[in-house]
């Protein structure tokens, strides 16, 4: 155990390779949070105590998003006060649906700088940016949550050309994003798809986003600057830019006949499968087995049965040949094969899983205000002490 106190300075200079530490911080914990608990070994997943199966079964993203904020499910009058709420902060300033109409549709442009841009820019509308009390970030919080998702939705219409659409306050949170999304009105079976969705993503502990979004706030930095910085790390391909990278795999492989030479391709040369593998799960993540189920009756109705088909069977060689190795589905695998199969294209995977995760990022924010200290670990120094200046031209 390293003893860092006043009186003796670790002096952290080695080295490479000399002094162990957890690299990735694999297994570290960081803080205390009553928001969720990942059992990796029985591939569970409880937000707040309540089984992901059943919140998925039972309840909606509204009621989930109070949930992790108020460790507590609501009452009816509780329920009916953060939705009303939430519908009243669905709108986003005409200048933001400006930046989303020039910036969505340029050529290369990722949707998820576009989300990370506009979220970034809403702060200089919200008057309250800059006060943290928490009824304050309470409010932002509510608020960001709910434009999330209008944000996201003007993005995926904007990169294809089509009117964006103005969010409607007589649809559920998941039923308006859908139909801000498609311009349909959902029915009964995709406004629930769309809840169970985001209801899965809502929160997943201290995954790299989540933990960005910690550190940002630890310096008491604004709850804007957070999120931000929660959308740069979700955007990577080792976090939630894997089920984009899923799709594209899937496209790659073609037919069922080319999966196990792809696998096996791919395994020899040390890839990494998308989709595969977890730093805590070491079996099925549940959210993979629950989203499995849902892709069966939406590839039906979409007509794209041959992704969950060839998924299906990138699942069982995985698990024959790698399953021991505790290489299982993540999330990330599914989901693909069911929002393709919504109608949404690729890019717009990675910001649908950020309009989930954002209820779990502002409850660890807020949650974080009863124990704040700045994180401020060490890297360990291999690099050389005590060179020598040399003026500019002497240098070889
Ligand atoms: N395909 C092939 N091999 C894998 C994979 C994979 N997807 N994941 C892990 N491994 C192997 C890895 O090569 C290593 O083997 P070895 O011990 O022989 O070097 C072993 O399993 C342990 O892997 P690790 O690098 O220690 O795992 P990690 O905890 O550092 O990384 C991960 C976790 C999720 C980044 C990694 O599994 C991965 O790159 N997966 C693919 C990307 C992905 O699906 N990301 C989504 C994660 S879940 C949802 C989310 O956060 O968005």
């Amino acid at each position: 155990m390293l003893n860092n106190t006043y009186s003796e300075e670790i002096k952290l200079v080695a080295k490479p390779g000399e002094i162990p530490f957890a690299k990735g911080l694999e297994g570290v914990p960081v803080g205390e949070s009553t928001k969720s608990f990942v059992d990796g070994l029985g591939g569970k997943l409880v937000y707040h105590g309540h089984p992901i199966e059943e919140l998925c079964e039972k309840s909606t993203y509204e009621e989930v998003f109070y949930l992790l904020l108020n460790d507590q499910l609501p009452k009816e009058s509780e329920l009916r006060d953060l939705t009303r709420l939430m519908r009243s902060y669905r709108e986003i300033p005409g200048d933001i649906y400006d930046l989303i109409s020039k910036q969505a549709p340029r050529y290369g442009v990722h949707p998820m700088s576009v989300l990370r841009t506009a979220v970034s820019a809403l702060a200089s509308y919200d008057e309250t940016t800059e006060e943290d009390s928490p009824s304050e970030q309470r409010r932002q919080g509510i608020r960001i949550v709910s434009k999330i998702a209008t944000i996201t939705a003007a993005i995926a219409r904007a990169r294809q050309g089509k009117p964006i659409l103005s969010p409607r306050p007589d649809l559920t949170h998941a039923g308006n994003f859908y139909y801000m999304l498609t311009g349909n009105t959902p029915d009964n079976f995709y406004a629930r798809l769309m809840d169970v969705l985001l209801i899965l993503h809502a929160d997943h502990e201290c995954n790299a986003s989540t933990f960005s979004m910690v550190v940002v706030r630890s310096t008491l930095s604004d709850l804007y600057s957070c999120v931000v910085a929660g959308i740069g790390a979700l955007k990577g391909p080792l976090h939630g830019g894997a089920n984009e990278e899923v799709m594209r795999m899937l496209q790659a492989i073609g037919s069922l006949d080319n999966v196990e030479k792809f696998l096996d391709d791919a395994m020899s040369q040390r890839l990494r499968i998308s989709g595969f593998g977890h730093r805590v799960y070491k079996t099925m993540d549940p959210r993979a087995a629950i989203l499995r189920e849902h892709a069966r009756e939406v590839t039906r109705r979409a007509g794209t049965e041959h992704w969950l088909e060839t998924a299906e069977r990138i699942e069982k060689i995985m698990a024959e040949k790698y399953g021991q190795r505790g290489i299982w589905p993540n999330v990330d695998f599914f989901s693909g094969v069911v929002m393709a199969s919504m109608g949404i294209e690729p890019p717009m995977f990675t910001p649908m899983f950020a309009v989930g995760r954002s209820a779990g990022w502002v409850s660890h924010i807020i949650e974080q205000g009863n124990d704040n200290r700045i994180f401020r670990p060490r890297f360990i120094y291999v690099g050389p002490e005590d060179e020598s200046y040399q003026p500019i031209r002497d240098r070889k």
